[in-house]
């Protein structure tokens, strides 16, 4: 199977990309090394895929629809679109930026996919477009009609784009909306890198809000699982939820890193920024009906795995 996936020097891209080589896909991934952050860290994460024969890599920034019609006629059996602009924070300062680099390459990929024949795309979408939902537990026909931010409007905005790709030119598309990632590689400016980032250092950490906010966190492994089943399985147009089953405060989070790393945190509390949510917590059921889902990582386990990694990558 000859798999297509976008945003491959990323976080989750690359170990997308690992997972579906060592499950003997022929893998391409483009990624334009975007500044957000680091380009040596995404060069890292590339390493281990750029050693195997059915791996290649293409620096495209998919902003460019030319090139990105020409990538996208190669041929795919399936494209993962995963390249885009993470931050809900940043996305308040920037928004066009996120226009641009999510919404804007989004429809370069569909186009593209249209004009070339491809005919299966899994997305990455995001939990954040609940907004800041009354219910226990989001479902996937839930109202997502009040995103709190211009990063989660850019995701909406593209899941309904997608849609119509579905309605107008019988494009497979499975939007997976993703809860909290985390694990080694995870990107610099999310919660759990800057907290063990700081706390190792002995610095302060910013905790917004007095700690009572919950998200549902999910193991990079896990979510990967459930894109690589939906790789396979993709057919008509769906909405999925992939969460961790693992909702948990952020005071519980930062008291967990601190005993795993046996330091305490100096906190320096700030004010909930406007475009956060208070609470994020996935319904699995219809992952599980379609793709098999089931988280396997708990917090701890995988909050382990990522201090190693973190440790590894201060000693390089
Ligand atoms: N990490 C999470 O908790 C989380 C949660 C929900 C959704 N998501 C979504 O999952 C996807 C991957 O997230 P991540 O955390 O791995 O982020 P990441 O920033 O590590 O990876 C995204 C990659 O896309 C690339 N990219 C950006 N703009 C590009 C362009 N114009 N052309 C080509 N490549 C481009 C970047 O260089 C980067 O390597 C994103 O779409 C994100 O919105 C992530």
């Amino acid at each position: 199977m000859k798999v297509l996936v976008t945003g491959a020097a990323g976080f989750i891209g690359s170990h997308l990309c690992e997972a579906l080589l060592r499950g003997g896909c022929d893998v391409t991934g483009v990624d334009n090394f975007d500044p957000y952050y680091e380009r040596s860290a995404k060069e890292r994460n590339l390493a281990a895929a750029m050693e195997k024969n059915s791996f290649s890599f293409v620096e495209l920034d998919l902003r460019d629809a030319a090139a990105t019609t020409s990538l996208m006629a190669q041929g795919w059996d399936c494209v993962v679109h995963l390249a885009g602009r993470g931050g809900v924070r940043r996305s308040i300062a920037e928004p066009r930026a996120y226009l641009d680099v999510n919404y804007g390459a989004t429809l370069n990929v569909l186009e593209g996919m249209r004009e070339g024949g491809a005919k299966r795309l899994v997305f990455a979408s995001t939990s954040s477009v609940y907004g800041n939902s009354p219910k226990a537990l989001f479902r996937e026909d839930d109202s997502t009609d009040r995103p709190v931010s211009p990063y989660s409007a850019t995701k909406k905005a593209c899941e309904v784009l997608c849609h119509t790709y579905h309605h107008l030119f019988g494009l497979n598309v499975y939007v997976l909306r993703f809860f909290t990632v985390y694990g080694p590689r995870q990107r610099p400016d999310m919660a759990i890198h800057q907290f063990v980032r700081a706390i190792s250092q002995r610095r302060p950490i910013q905790r917004f809000g007095d700690g009572s906010t919950h998200r549902d966190y999910t193991y990079v492994d896990d979510i990967v699982a459930g894109v690589v089943q939906a790789v396979h399985r993709v057919d008509g147009y769906e909405i999925i939820n992939i969460g961790g089953a693992h909702t948990t405060t952020l005071a519980d989070l930062i008291q967990t890193i601190e005993r795993l790393l046996g330091e305490e945190a100096r906190i320096e509390q700030q004010p909930v920024p406007p475009g956060d949510v208070f609470r994020t917590e996935a319904d699995n059921a219809k992952a599980r009906r379609l793709l098999d889902f089931e988280p396997k990582v708990g917090l701890e386990e995988g909050l382990r795995a990522f201090i190693q990694w973190y440790q590894k990558e201060q000693n390089l």
